[in-house]
């Protein structure tokens, strides 16, 4: 027995990876491009472990996906491999198109292909889990109601569209050819191994390093966070009882204002490594200029993952926060390693010198 996952060296699909590896003896393929998000640091303590295989490639290649289907006869295909940043989607959206739409095309194609080929319980038991995000719902106003799997698409930038169209594809293969398909769609992360050009852990770093903090806009726009290991969790779930066909919301119940989330930030790190000169970290705090077409609110209702599956986070968001910087002070090796070169490139380009 074994499974297939794609994109596992960037940040969710490598903590789903490892999580995997230690719960589990099942053999687990792990086929990621390693773009700039890409890590094989992340992976590194699955060394010498006999039930991760480790290939470099792209979704959008059917050559290699055939020939991995068909060594490899995975029961399940989850799909985390994505272009996912909203402001790089914004400078460039060309790398999303690719992988998203029509790299999430090409890998439907080939799983179709093998999944043809087999027969009985190999055939009956099969799922490609096609992981997703909350942005593919569009906005929310202030007092509306969260998003729930019936709320109608509504993409606003180039990622979420591209994210959207990818769900789009993956209902139809289900609908039209029989694919056995699972759907997650999920409200934002955080958590270990997160890539720094995300809110989260740019501000850790950034006030570490003596750097400003940038809060796009008013910053009083809500995202609803997370904890990545329990999104781990609930694909697992999702893989293991989820009815074929259907879409499942993840989200925290953790509705925060990007404001808020970086003064709680601000107040760890001066507990938990405070600044030389004795001020706080919220000194740095700098308003910058938004990001054009800025969703104002996410927000998931996650009960049908609860009420069916019986998935809910462990985490609130002050255990998870407070792990996720006691992380990043514990592991600057991993850090030291990612923010350089083409790191520095975007940075320049996103916030000026
Ligand atoms: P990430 O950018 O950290 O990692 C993406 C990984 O995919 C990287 O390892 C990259 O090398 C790989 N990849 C990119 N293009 C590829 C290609 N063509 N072929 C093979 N591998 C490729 O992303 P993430 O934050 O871990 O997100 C994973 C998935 O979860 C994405 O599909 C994203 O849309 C979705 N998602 C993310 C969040 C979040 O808050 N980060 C929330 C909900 C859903
Ligand atoms: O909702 C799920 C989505 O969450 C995922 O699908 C995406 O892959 C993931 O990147 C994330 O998207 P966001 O755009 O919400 O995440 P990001 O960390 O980029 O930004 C979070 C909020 O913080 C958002 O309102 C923009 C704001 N922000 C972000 C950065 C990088 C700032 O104010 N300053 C910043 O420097």
């Amino acid at each position: 027995m074994s499974i297939l996952v794609t994109g596992g060296a960037g940040f969710i699909g490598g903590n789903f990876v490892l999580d995997w590896c230690s719960l589990s003896d099942e053999l687990l393929i792990n086929l990621d491009k390693l773009t700039y998000a890409g890590n094989l640091d992340t992976l590194a303590t699955l060394k010498g472990r006999d039930n991760h295989v480790f290939v470099q490639g792209d979704i959008g290649d059917k050559t290699l996906l055939a020939k991995l289907l068909k060594e490899y006869k995975p029961r399940a295909v989850i799909n985390f491999a994505a272009e996912s940043h909203v402001d790089r989607s914004i400078h460039g959206p060309s790398d999303f198109i690719e992988t998203n739409i029509v790299g999430t095309f090409n890998l439907l194609e080939a799983v179709r292909a093998y999944w043809n080929d087999l027969s009985g319980s190999d055939k009956q038991e099969f799922r490609f889990l096609h992981v997703s995000t909350d942005e593919v719902y569009g906005t929310l106003g202030e007092t509306d109601e969260p998003f729930s799997e019936v709320t109608p698409y509504e993409p606003n930038s180039p990622y979420s569209a591209s994210k959207a169209a990818s769900d789009h594809l993956v209902r139809a293969w289900h609908h039209t050819y029989g694919l056995p398909v699972l759907t997650t769609n999920c409200s934002n992360n955080y958590g270990p191994y997160h890539f720094p050009e995300k809110l989260i852990p740019l501000v850790i770093l950034n006030a570490l390093a003596g750097k400003p903090l940038p809060i796009y806009g008013d910053g009083q726009q809500i995202r609803d966070w997370l904890f990545v290991k329990d999104h781990c969790a609930a694909i697992r779930r999702v893989l293991e009882a989820g009815r074929l066909g259907e879409t499942y919301n993840v989200g925290g119940w953790n509705e925060k204002t990007n404001l808020d989330v970086v003064n709680g930030i601000c107040a760890l790190l001066d507990e938990l490594k405070p600044r030389a000169d004795g001020r706080s970290y919220a000194e740095q705090i700098t308003y910058v200029t938004d990001r054009p077409g800025h969703d104002r609110r996410y927000a998931i209702d996650a009960r049908k993952i609860e009420r069916e599956l019986g998935w809910k986070p462990l985490e609130t968001f002050e255990t998870g926060i407070r792990k996720t910087v006691q992380w990043y002070l514990d592991n600057q090796e991993w850090v030291q390693n990612i923010t350089s070169g083409s790191y520095r490139e975007w940075t320049a380009k996103q916030y000026g010198a």
